[in-house]
């Protein structure tokens, strides 16, 4: 089956173009000229012919940050693999990295399978995991090697999260050491999770248990702490270092200087750090902030983050855009943090709304539409060794295209959105241009409003090493 896409604007990372572009089963197979023989033959040979006429064509977007069906005590993230992955096409992305996870005590290898098998045969879309290290040792480091060989090339660790997922620092460096032989991408929830601990435990017993308060404990000084700490253990261990969820000025600061001073060190940011605050959305009244409590967490709109993030964005030092999607409810989930903010779960849900969000900063004039694809497609494909097969437009990728109408608009709801959630952070929030056609490998999963996806149609993606190794 071929298809071809006429009339559109074509974006990639590195500007646009009036192209057209064929598919041929799975893959794309030519970025054509208007107007020549070449696209004119296409036309005439083509099964399928969609007009993209006054709407931009890009590279399905790549979300590498996401928490699908994710145990978290006695509970689970809110969205499924097939609810998941079926929201985030919705909003333009046909690439998720989500992580599988070894607890403290539990070998790599058999939660890596069992995920796998959690996973196979419910994704809309494409989908590969990271591996969350909960418990660097001899064994864990070992497997490493062999997670790398098979297409397991990035391992996140957590300096929060005590007694739970906490790595130590001599953890951390032998894990970087092992990462700095074996090509692996290291990537780091840093916060200071003791000092954390600490400071929330003293705000309990001053009575202190509504939601902000997870913002009010977890400071921008204990994410520029770790985050600094996790720079010099990856120069001291060789290994790239990839920072998640980075939310502050302060955290920013330090992944700017490791980068002056020519470390390997890379930062994503999401779309809640760019656009929610401590005070009108942790803060909301009653237990409303509890929809909002997430680790790194909000920082205060009194504080310039907003803008130094946006200003990150564009400069390079946040080379990516992911959504931490972390899905709980409110009623049998985040409700079990009445009267204690620790016992909120943490995570926001966001996986259909990151390339309309982004896309509002290239409304704003923060981003141009060759950063905007770049932050959402392009660098996290690179960053985590699945480009040029996904993030581009070229021949020999596979058949992920978005088409995307700059002229739509709509309005963020829990009433409307796919998420399997009963609330949206992004409540009322007003969108300029909409996703209207959405294909994942050569299959149209959403047309103008309807879905034609199906769960097993994703399939899991072995990775290369990351194409910013040096
Ligand atoms: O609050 C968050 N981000 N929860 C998900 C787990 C993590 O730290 O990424
Ligand atoms: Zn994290
Ligand atoms: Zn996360």
């Amino acid at each position: 089956m071929t298809t071809l896409i006429k009339g559109g604007l074509l974006l990639s990372a590195t500007g646009e173009s009036l192209a057209e572009v064929l598919l041929d089963g799975e893959r794309i197979v030519a970025v054509l000229e208007p107007g020549s023989d070449l696209a004119g033959a296409a036309e005439r040979g083509a099964d399928r012919v969609i007009d993209a006429s006054a709407k931009y064509v890009l590279p399905g977007g790549v979300d590498c940050h996401t928490h699908l069906e994710m145990p978290m005590g006695d509970l689970m993230t809110a969205d499924t693999f097939e609810s998941g992955t079926r929201a985030a096409a919705w909003g333009g992305t046909t690439t998720v990295i989500d992580f599988a996870t070894q607890m403290a005590g539990e070998h790599v290898r058999e939660s890596l399978d069992a995920r796998l098998a959690e996973a196979d045969g419910q994704c809309a879309i494409d989908y590969a995991f990271h591996m969350v290290l909960g418990g660097v040792n001899d064994q864990s480091l070992g497997e490493m090697d062999k997670l790398v060989d098979e297409g397991i090339t990035s391992f996140k660790l957590f300096m929060a999260y005590p007694g739970r997922l906490l790595s130590d620092d001599r953890q951390i460096l032998l894990a970087m050491q092992q990462a700095a032989g074996n090509g692996a991408m290291i990537m780091m929830h840093a916060e200071n999770g003791i000092a954390i601990d600490l400071l929330a435990e003293q705000a309990i017993a001053r009575g202190e248990t509504d939601p902000v308060n997870h913002g009010y404990v977890r400071r921008a000084e204990l994410e520029a702490e770790a985050t600094h700490r996790a720079i010099q253990l990856a120069r001291v261990g060789a290994a790239p270092l990839y920072i998640v969820h980075l939310s502050s000025s302060h955290a920013l600061e330090q992944v700017a200087w490791a980068q002056n001073n020519g470390a390997n060190v890379f930062a994503e940011t999401c779309p809640q750090y760019l656009y929610l605050n401590l005070e009108d959305h942790l803060g909301a009244p009653g237990f409303g902030g509890a929809a909002y409590v997430c680790s790194t967490p909000l920082r205060s709109k009194h504080e310039h983050h907003h803008a130094d993030l946006w200003q990150g964005l564009r400069l390079n030092q946040l080379s990516v855009v992911s959504t931490d999607h972390c899905p709980f409810c409110m009623n049998e989930g985040k409700d079990l943090g009445v009267g204690d903010f620790r016992n909120i779960p943490n995570g926001l849900g966001g996986i259909e709304h990151r390339m309309d969000l982004l896309y509002q900063g290239v409304v704003a004039g923060e981003i141009t539409l060759a950063r905007w694809v770049e932050l959402c497609s392009t660098t996290p494909a690179r960053m985590f060794g699945l480009y040029p097969r996904k993030g581009a437009i070229v021949p020999g990728a596979d058949a992920d295209v978005v088409i995307y109408d700059p002229a739509a608009s709509s309005t963020i709801s829990a009433e409307t959105h796919h998420m399997d959630l009963d609330h949206s952070a992004y409540e009322g929030f007003e969108l300029q241009g909409g996703v209207s056609t959405v294909i994942s490998r050569g299959s149209v999963v959403v047309d103008n409003g309807t879905w034609s996806g199906t769960a097993g149609h994703g399939g899991y993606l072995r990775r290369g090493l990351s194409s910013y190794l040096r």
